[in-house]
């Protein structure tokens, strides 16, 4: 239950809801080959799983491009829609292949405001089954320091059984 998840959500729930989650999307997209739809839905069920995510959606790598992203499925006020490759966090995820964990937006280097509420926030990229990259999940949260270990691991997890 939403409810259950308030500022203060404990480590333990937190944790025990990401595991929950990871079956609840496994069991919604089984069968479900359509990237756009899985990423859709990856989205929404975050969304409005857990209170601390202000913004949660996709930039998916423009193919006709390869080193710029272009946005994809997500929940929340209007996002930008596109980022380069090495820009913002979404970007600096891109490029260095490596989930970013942002506490303090306003001292990562060239952050990309498209919400002025946006505090903190996690992005974590997504492969395919070749280890290419595809995507990545953003999610800015109005709270300063809203992400942790345990939110980087979660989505880690969900998304590698999604898109791997
Ligand atoms: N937070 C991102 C920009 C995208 S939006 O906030 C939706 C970044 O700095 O990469």
């Amino acid at each position: 239950m939403a409810e259950a998840f308030n500022d203060k959500i404990l480590a333990t729930e937190k944790a025990e809801r990401y595991s929950e989650l990871a079956d609840e999307i496994a069991s919604v997209l089984e069968g479900e080959t359509d990237r756009t739809a899985r990423m859709a839905t990856v989205a929404s069920m975050l969304a409005n799983s857990f209170d601390h995510f202000f913004w949660t959606g996709f930039y998916v790598v423009d193919p006709r491009k390869g080193d710029e992203l272009v946005v994809g499925p997500y929940q929340g006020t209007l996002g930008c829609l596109r980022i380069a490759f090495g820009r913002g966090v979404c970007g600096t995820a891109a490029a260095k292949r490596q989930t970013q964990l942002v506490p303090d937006v306003h001292a990562f280097p060239g952050h990309i405001a498209c919400d002025g509420r946006s505090q903190s926030e996690v992005v974590v990229p997504v492969f395919d089954a070749d280890g290419g990259l595809i995507a990545v999940l953003d999610v800015d949260s109005d709270r300063p320091a809203a992400f942790d270990a345990i939110d980087v691991e979660g989505l880690e997890r969900i998304l590698s059984q999604t898109f791997s």
